[in-house]
């Protein structure tokens, strides 16, 4: 019974990364509007405050602070097409976890889930991908159901 407990919470804590890539397949995508304007313009705040200084005022990578630690590789771009082919066909729910789990470096908890969100909004505004009617939802199971795609399709 106790082991039982055990390894279900185990389960549960290294799935956290990849459950969002093993959801159902996306029904939209990026391309569809599936966040606002205003979502995005609360990124931006939020994009200013935790990660322009790594990744550049124009997302476009090694800002003021470069790689941000000694040894540290540079802040690669946030949009474009490297960024947009490493991410291609992947959900917005990876690329959310993505930052939820690792950006800023050192302290991602700095950003509550719909910060991460809303910045999230950002990225996608200024990698040229059309706002909508309808904001990015918070929850990973909707997340999941939106493809990254980098080409309209
Ligand atoms: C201290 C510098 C620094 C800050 C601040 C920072 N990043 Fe990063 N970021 C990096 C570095 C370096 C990498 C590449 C290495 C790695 O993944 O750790 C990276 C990688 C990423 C990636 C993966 C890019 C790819 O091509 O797959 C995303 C997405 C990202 N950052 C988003 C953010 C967001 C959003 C914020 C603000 C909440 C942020 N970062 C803040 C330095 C930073």
């Amino acid at each position: 019974m106790r082991r039982t407990a055990i390894a279900v919470t185990l389960a549960a804590a290294s799935g956290v990364v990849l459950a969002a890539a093993s959801q159902p397949a996306p029904s939209r995508s990026v391309w569809d509007g599936v966040y606002t304007a205003a979502q995005a313009e609360r990124g931006a705040f939020v994009y200013g405050r935790y990660c322009q200084r790594c990744h550049g005022a124009d997302l476009s990578g090694p800002g003021a602070m470069g790689g941000g630690l000694p040894g540290q590789s540079p802040a690669p771009a946030l949009v474009g097409g490297e960024f947009n082919y490493r991410w291609h066909e992947l959900s917005v729910a990876d690329l959310v976890q993505r930052i939820r789990v690792s950006m800023p470096p050192g302290n991602p908890a700095a950003l509550s889930r719909p910060d991460s969100t809303d910045v999230l909004a950002y990225m996608l505004d200024r990698g040229g991908f059309p706002a909508g009617e309808h904001e990015l939802p918070i929850g990973l199971p909707e997340l999941s159901t939106i493809a990254f795609l980098a080409a309209r399709p």
